[in-house]
Order: structure tokens, then sequence, then C-alpha cells
């Protein structure tokens, strides 16, 4: 692709997910961040990728993640989860006793990016853990973390990855814990529900969503068949306060469950 032809996309990217007011204001802080950044280093490997030997640090903005499917457009960016954060809300939900035993239950991450969220995943007795990213290069980066992984002996359940987008998947029978890093915007969540209404129709209370940063999360709540179980922030040990120079304390995580019904 040409620059113009890059630029133009990059645009229209910004254009959909941050609207022309927020894509001005972006534009304005990269051009002063650029400003201070002259001569600074960059940003150290965060511990989890020191601790463990993986590649799962950085934030990739949607704009810089284009595969040419219809979809780029709604890319949020890659940017892996806060290890402390996700063990919090997964140890929670694990201790809830409202829902079937984990062995049961298939772990999906939709836009697993480099695989961070599922080398956590597989640390606990799921089914399995599947990861779905569309954009090849991270599947393939996440390919070789979790091969790392699983050679390390880390993973207690089986683990796949499928590069595809992630309103074509299947998603496996039985009961299924979705896990979603706002992957992606409104438009393509909304696709993804209606995917949910036909393949959990016969499966009311067999579907549970853990929504990190819910930017569509009204879509789930407005919806009949989902049930918001929880919401709130998820603190963050000291290790990732340190090292996540993305997220905030007021970052939300909501958690709700499929009862059955079309919206
Ligand atoms: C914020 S990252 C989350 C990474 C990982 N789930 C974690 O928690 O560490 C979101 C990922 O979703 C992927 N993604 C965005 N749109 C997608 C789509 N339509 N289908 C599959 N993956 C998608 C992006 O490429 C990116 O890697």
């Amino acid at each position: 692709m040409t620059r113009l032809g890059t630029a133009w996309s990059k645009l229209r990217w910004s254009l959909a997910q941050r609207g022309l007011a927020g894509t001005m204001r972006i534009a304005l802080e990269r051009l002063q961040r650029q400003d201070s950044a002259v001569g600074a280093e960059k940003p150290p490997l965060h511990p989890f990728d020191q601790r463990y030997g993986v590649d799962t640090s950085g934030l990739i903005g949607g704009g810089d993640l284009r595969t040419g499917h219809k979809n780029d457009v709604f890319n949020t960016a890659y940017y892996g989860m806060a290890p402390s954060r996700f063990r919090r809300v997964v140890e929670d939900w694990i201790s809830d006793s409202s829902h079937a035993a984990i062995s049961q239950y298939s772990f999906v991450d939709l836009g697993c990016g480099k695989g961070r969220a599922m080398m956590m995943a597989s640390e606990f007795s799921f089914r399995q853990v599947i990861g779905v990213e569309l954009n090849a290069s991270l599947a393939k980066t996440a390919e070789s973390n979790l091969a790392a992984w699983t050679g390390a002996g880390r993973a207690v359940c089986p683990v796949r990855i499928l590069h595809q987008d992630a309103t074509e998947f299947s998603f496996p029978e039985g009961p299924c814990l979705l896990y979603l890093f706002n992957p992606f915007a409104a438009p393509v969540v909304e696709r993804l529900i209606e995917r949910l209404e036909t393949e959990f129709a016969g499966r009311p209370g067999l579907l549970d969503v853990i929504y990190f940063n819910p930017e569509a999360g009204e879509l789930l709540e407005a919806h009949v068949g989902f049930r918001l179980l929880w919401t709130g922030t998820v603190e963050m040990s000291e290790e990732d306060t340190a090292a996540d120079h993305v997220a905030s304390p007021e970052d939300l995580c909501s958690v709700y469950r499929w009862v059955g019904g079309v919206g």
C-alpha cells in the first residue's frame, strides 16, 4: 500500500473509532508526545515477558493492524491485559458457585492478540482455552508464546489459536466463558451478539462473558438475553501499576450471563 493509502486507511479507522473530535485530539497529543519523546528510550518489557521469556508487551493502534478484512476499521488496538487484573477477575469468577464446574468450561478469548490472557487462562483447569485473532502477525506471535508456555509445562489444559475474524468463530459445545478485552468497536460487538443468539439459543445459562474496558457494554445491558452479574474497577498489583502505562484505575470490567432470549 502507498504511504498515502496507509495514511488514508489510518484516518478512516480513527474517524470510525473516535469521531472527528477524538481524531483531532489524538493527533494533537501525538504531536506533543513526539516533541517530548526525542531521545527517549524504548519502554521496558512488561515483567510478565521477562519472567516467562515471552513477547506480549507493547501497544499497537488498530490503524496499524490492518489485514484487508472488513472489520479492520473497528479494531481498537493490541495491548496485553494487566496480569493482576486478569487473575483477580478470573479467580472471582471461578469462586462463584452459580455456574457449572470450571472443568466443563471452554475459555474463549476473542481478539487474543499475542496470547497473554490465554497463557494465564491455561493455568486454570478449563476444559480448553481457545484464542481467536484477526491479525496474522499477532496470531503467529501468540503461537510461539504459547509453544514456549506449554513447553515449560505451565498450561494445565489444552490450548489453541485460530487466525480468523471473531464474528466467524464457531463456539464449542458445552459451557463457555467468553473473554473480551475491548477488542473491537460496537458494530462488531453487535454482529457477535447476533451470532451468540444463534449459537447459544439452546444453552441458556451456559455462556458467561468477562468484558474488560466494556466500551460497547450497553449493547449487552440492553439485550434481554444477557444479565449483568457484576461491574466495577479491578485493582492492579504494584508491579502492574509500575509497568502498565495504558491502564488506568478507573478502567471498568463487567461480567454478564447469557440467560436466553433474542434482543
Ligand atoms: C486489546 S487486545 C487484547 C489482547 C488479549 N486478549 C489480552 O487480553 O491480552 C485486542 C485484540 O483484538 C484483536 N481483534 C480486533 N478485532 C478483531 C476481530 N474482528 N476478530 C479477531 N480479533 C480481533 C486485535 O487485533 C487485538 O490483538
